[in-house]
């Protein structure tokens, strides 16, 4: 199961999470960066505008916008987006006091962060400029926000290159086109929850990315309930619902079972579709029961160790 992981955290330096809002980016984007660290990597996670909240990593350190080991071997950075397109801005006119003077206004700053692509370029641009600087050192594992966020970073460069042209901006937007673009540099992972709209909507995504020429990484399936075995009989649980002073956990058990049996088939559509589309599914247990120690990411970790 974590041999899918494995060989994207071992060969990519680019390892890009998105998925909808709430199914698992940041605690799976934490759990590959355990992963990376377990296989002698130094990974860096890069966040972006995320809000305030308690460390990923058991005993972690905060994420701040400032790129900084947050637990031994991991470097985490919190991205906030006004800077980022500042410091493409820098990068990519002419002079540092026209772009200061740029951003010393208020309308120009607006207009810089509104305009089309600009927001989403400063961010990939980022994100690959960090993934060239540490090639050798770990993946950078990017916890991206919701799916529209990702192909709009994803169509960024090309939005760039058709307004430019030619020159230096060009040249970098059509560099870090190639570098997400390459399956040897970079991978997608995606995100879903076993449930049936979260499922659909994910096998969409991934026709899109696969549309935009997107490296697939591994399709992950998060919190996945398993009925446990033996399987309990039929006859048990209408014995249980017809006696009065036990109805109410045989109805208990009867919502659990038909949770989890539908879990199973959605992961199992997921890991379908996603075979169809050159991807590998991985499945993530459902986890309910984390001391205050542990975190979802490292409990994850031990699990698939
Ligand atoms: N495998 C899992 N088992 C149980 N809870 C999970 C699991 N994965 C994520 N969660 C919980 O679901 C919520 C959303 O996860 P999060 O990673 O923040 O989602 P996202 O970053 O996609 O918005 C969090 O409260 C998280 O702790
Ligand atoms: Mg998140």
């Amino acid at each position: 199961m974590r041999g899918a992981f494995e060989e994207i955290l071992s060969s990519r330096a680019l390892v890009f999470v998105s998925g909808k809002g709430g199914v698992g980016k940041s605690v799976v984007s934490a759990l590959l960066a355990l992963l990376a660290r377990e296989m002698g990597k130094s990974p860096v996670l890069f966040e972006c505008d995320a809000p305030r909240r308690p460390s990923p990593f058991p005993g972690g350190r905060a994420i701040t916008d400032e790129l900084r080991e947050v637990v031994p071997g991991i470097l985490a950075v919190n991205q906030d987006s006004e800077e980022a397109v500042r410091a493409y801005a820098h990068a990519s006119l002419p002079s540092k006091a026209l772009a200061d003077l740029l951003f010393q206004n208020r309308v120009s700053r607006l207009f810089l962060r509104a305009s089309p692509s600009v927001n989403e370029m400063a961010l990939i641009g980022r994100v690959v400029q960090l993934a060239e600087e540490r090639a050798d050192k770990g993946p950078v594992i990017v916890d991206l926000h919701a799916t529209g966020h990702a192909l709009a970073m994803l169509r960024a460069p090309d939005g760039i290159m058709r307004v430019l042209r030619a020159g230096p901006v060009y040249e970098r937007a059509k560099k870090v086109r190639e570098f997400v673009n390459d399956k040897s540099r970079t991978a997608m992972v995606t995100v879903a929850l076993p449930e049936e709209l979260p499922v659909t909507e994910l096998l969409e995504f991934l026709d899109q990315l696969n549309e935009l020429g997107a490296p697939l990484g591994p399709v992950v399936a998060n919190g996945v309930f398993v009925e446990p075995k033996p399987h309990l009989p039929d006859a048990l649980l209408e014995d249980l619902t017809a006696n009065p002073t036990l109805e109410s956990f045989g109805h208990d058990l009867r919502f659990l079972r038909s949770w989890a049996r539908r879990a199973t088939r959605e992961a199992q559509r997921l890991a379908e579709g996603a075979v169809e589309r050159g991807a590998e599914c991985v499945a993530l247990p459902y986890i309910s029961d984390l001391s205050p120690d542990e975190t979802q990411a490292g409990r994850l970790a031990a699990e698939l160790a």
